[in-house]
């Protein structure tokens, strides 16, 4: 504190509540005044003094004051509530995917790439509903109707019974809405949409949100569903789906690589139902088709056991999917190798090649490592884990796993092996797609399952060891 000895004592702010006296000060010199007068006597401007705003004399008038409001009613937790009626589509992996149906007054957002299939997958859900009741609207900000309308004649849907506009102006679509009272309204798309009373342009943050907003709460008001799309942006100018996520009952991500058929529809939120639900399609040239038995269509490229393949037994949501995860190692021309991860988290690929590494004495350096997730599924769970070590070693090792061998189980740091959740459903789905055996961790509840040859490593060391010889 030496440092501020002889400096002044910093000025002691003066007593706020008792008396705060009003003073003046000029805004071209700084020059403080007890009172006003029209020309600074420090630098003799004109009109440049003008009334201090008092240092924190705290938030003025900002509360809601002492004006009361009306008390609401308390309920508790025990009151009855009947479940919201739910209207089915009848396309079982879209009404899976929404937690059973469609719940009436409800905001949901379908979040995806452009041009991944959104239009197409929600031109086709409004028809079903419609087809099964439910007074369906489709407003679209992106095309014209005539372009709706020739999609709709491609996918075979022309005599849904499904009311068409094409607009941007949410005062009119709101007005439009209230007049004709459809059960569910889809908004294609968010980024589209200009409310008057914000300024700024449509795809802006402020317009997103607010767009979004009066959407939302008319949706509660009036009882509509209604399905907002939102395409993830790149840049920074359009604001994306995110913005809207924790405005919505739902939200549902449509994944999937453009090169391929398989489109996935995620939900990562839902009031009304289990998050981590998927539904899997196929994009057709007559539009996306179901997939009820996703775990034979990721497997179905699947040839001859090779090296650096291994099928997972995964679960999305309530229900086990199977697929095959592809490794390459090679030896590495780049002084740093390189680590490519397709489908699955990179983080969690260098975890494993340093467990592998640091317990089990299986280097990696100097050598190149590409993951692959067959079919451009997305997985997420850390069960995979031992199939992505299976999958690593067989590629480093040069040996196939041996064929119609499932592998799933977490791996720790230490190199010890946990179960996994769900074990018995993972080996039944194996089992009913004519896999032979399993390798998963001990422990866990597995049940009997007919047919299946278990393997069951308590470690890492022990699973490379009995896989792969002494490793
Ligand atoms: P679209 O639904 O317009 O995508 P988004 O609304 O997400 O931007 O679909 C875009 C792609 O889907 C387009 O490239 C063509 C393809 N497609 C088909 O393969 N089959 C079809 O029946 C339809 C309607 C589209
Ligand atoms: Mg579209």
């Amino acid at each position: 504190m030496k440092a501020l000895q002889g400096l002044e004592e910093p000025p002691v702010l003066g007593h706020q509540g008792r008396m705060a006296k009003t003073t003046f000060s000029c805004s071209a010199c700084g020059a403080s005044h007890s009172r006003w007068s029209g020309r600074c006597d420090g630098c003799g401007e004109w009109n440049t003094i003008s009334q201090d705003v008092p240092l924190s004399a705290g938030p003025a008038k900002k509360s809601l004051g002492g004006k009361r409001g009306q008390s609401i009613t308390l309920t508790d937790l025990s009151t009855e509530e009947t479940p919201p009626p739910r209207t089915l589509c009848g396309v079982e992996e879209l009404d899976r995917v929404l937690g059973g149906g469609l719940v009436p007054a409800s905001a949901l957002l379908v979040g995806g790439d452009p041009g991944i299939g959104k239009s197409t997958l929600l031109l086709q859900a409004a028809a079903r509903f419609s087809r099964a009741g439910v007074k369906t609207i489709y407003i679209s900000g992106e095309e014209a109707s005539a372009q709706v309308r020739m999609r709709a004649r491609r996918l075979g849907l022309e005599d849904a019974p499904v009311q068409l506009a094409a607009e941007t102006n949410l005062r009119n679509i709101l007005t439009t809405l209230e007049a004709e009272k459809p059960g569910l309204a889809i908004i294609d798309s968010i980024q589209t949409m200009w409310a008057d009373n914000v300024d700024s342009a449509p795809g802006s943050v402020s317009q997103v949100r607010a767009a979004a907003h009066e959407l939302t709460t008319f949706a509660k008001r009036h009882g509509v569903s209604i399905v907002m799309v939102g395409h993830v942006t790149k840049e920074g100018q359009i604001a994306g789906p995110r913005v809207v996520e924790h405005m919505v009952d739902t939200v549902l991500y449509f994944e999937g690589e453009r090169g391929h058929q398989f489109r996935i529809l995620r939900a990562v939120k839902n009031r009304f139902g289990p998050a981590d639900e998927i539904g899997v399609f196929e994009m057709t040239g007559k539009g996306l088709a179901q997939v009820t038995n996703p775990s034979a269509l990721f497997l179905s490229e699947r040839g001859t056991p090779s090296p650096g393949s291994a099928v997972f037994a995964g679960i999305e949501g309530t229900r086990p999917v199977l697929v095959e995860l592809q490794a390459l190692v090679a030896p590495s021309p780049h002084s740093q190798p390189r680590r490519t991860v397709v489908g699955w988290d990179s983080g969690r690929l260098a975890m494993i090649l340093a467990v592998l590494e640091a317990r089990c004495g299986v280097p990696f350096a100097g050598l190149d490592v590409y993951l692959n997730v067959a079919g451009g599924m997305k997985v997420s769970e850390p069960a995979a884990d031992l199939a992505v070590a299976a999958a690593l070693l067989s590629a480093r090792e040069d040996t196939a796993l041996p064929a119609d061998t499932v592998v799933f189980g977490e791996i720790s740091l230490s190199g010890a092996l946990r179960p996994a959740p769900q074990t018995e459903n993972r080996l039944k789905e194996a089992q009913k797609l004519g896999f032979t055996s399993a390798i998963a961790p001990a422990g866990g509840k597995t049940g009997t399952v007919a047919g299946l040859t278990l393997t069951r490593p308590s470690d890492l060391v022990g699973f490379v060891g009995e896989t792969f010889g002494a490793g």
